[in-house]
């Protein structure tokens, strides 16, 4: 049967089914082709939409921009300190404006209420491009990547080792409950996805033959993994003061070598990025002059190795993105 997502608004993967995802992962595929082969797919041309960013980014921001050339659409970005929103403008009263000039629009933000207000006021397809709850875009391209590597996703095992109910985390698991993936939340306890959200993902992934697994133990959860995930120890947004403590809670979680030789001998590692890897950043070397930690989440030795596909991930936010447009606005 022919899949429209037509009008359709991107807020969390809990609204798409396996099969619509599917379809974006499968129209993700193709564009890349498309772009590979140097031919051009200006269907959208015409368009237009806007990018709300009240976080910092590169990859989700580069990724709506050059997608949204490619297809031919005319882009404006808007920053927090550059539009009246939230300040002299309600969200709604923004969203309905927003909804009478463009076609689409792009949130990244901190409240999932928020996304889903613009949704609801903009009545336009909206997409979303990161919250503190959610960031399923990002995992349209996760998944994307693991496919790519492996020809398949059912049946693959995926450990996300770190902060386990950070947004990146939450979407991940929810995409892999969906697409019939074994996924493993290893952390600690105070890091482990909510209960309620995990309950609904237990139930997702078995009627897809998938399952969720959450565990405190770092050799039991990256044993036999085919991909193993982390991300920053403290998430955009959270205040400053939570590095010590959040430092003492995950450092066991670190992704090393003892963790890639643990797993599967083809595991691949992932990561959404930016990423602590070394101290080539301020926060990396402020980090490193206060708690004299050199690397954090992962690694610069896992980071570098065969092992490690997350140029290739960050490549595919844009393919997944683009798709995820054409599918909404044709
Ligand atoms: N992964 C990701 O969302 O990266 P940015 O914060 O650079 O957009
Ligand atoms: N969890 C991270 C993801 C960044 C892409 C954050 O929210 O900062």
């Amino acid at each position: 049967m022919p899949m429209s997502l037509s009008g359709r608004s991107f807020l969390t993967l809990l609204d798409y089914t396996p099969e619509e995802m599917r379809y974006l992962l499968d129209l993700s595929t193709e564009f890349k082709r498309l772009k590979r082969n140097g031919v051009l797919h200006r269907h959208l041309t015409g368009k237009n939409i806007v990018l709300l960013f009240e976080k910092t980014s590169t990859r989700t921001r580069c990724s709506f921009e050059v997608a949204g050339a490619d297809l031919g659409l005319s882009v404006t970005y808007l920053d927090a300190a550059s539009s009246q929103m939230g300040k002299k403008e309600s969200i709604a009263d923004t969203a309905r404006v927003l909804g009478g000039l463009y076609d689409g629009i792009e949130y990244r933000g901190f409240r999932q209420e928020t996304v889903e207000l613009l949704a609801e006021q903009s009545g336009v397809p909206v997409w979303n491009g990161l919250t503190d709850e959610f960031h399923p875009t990002q995992a349209l391209a996760d998944l994307m990547t693991i496919e790519e590597q492996f020809g398949r996703l059912k049946g693959m095992h995926v450990t996300y080792m770190g902060d386990a109910r950070n947004n990146v985390a939450n979407s991940l698991m929810i995409g892999c409950a969906k697409m019939g993936v074994h996924f493993t939340a290893c952390a600690p306890k105070d890091l482990l996805p909510a209960a309620g959200l995990v309950k609904r993902c237990e139930e997702m992934a078995a009627q897809q033959g998938g399952s969720v697994r959450l565990t405190e133990d770092v050799d039991e959860g990256g044993k036999n993994a085919d991909a193993l995930y982390t991300d920053v120890w403290v998430s955009m947004g959270e205040p400053e003061q939570v590095w010590e403590t959040r430092i003492k809670l995950l450092k066991p979680y670190q992704v090393n070598r003892a963790v890639i030789d643990n797993a599967n001998d083809d595991v691949i590692f992932l990561h959404c990025l930016p990423s602590f890897h070394d101290r080539n950043t301020s926060i990396g070397e402020d980090i490193y002059a206060k708690f004299g930690l050199e690397e954090m989440e992962v690694t610069d030795e896992v980071f570098g190795s065969r092992h490690s596909k997350v140029f290739e991930q960050a490549e595919n936010r844009m393919h997944t993105i683009k798709a995820l447009m054409y599918a909404t606005l044709s």
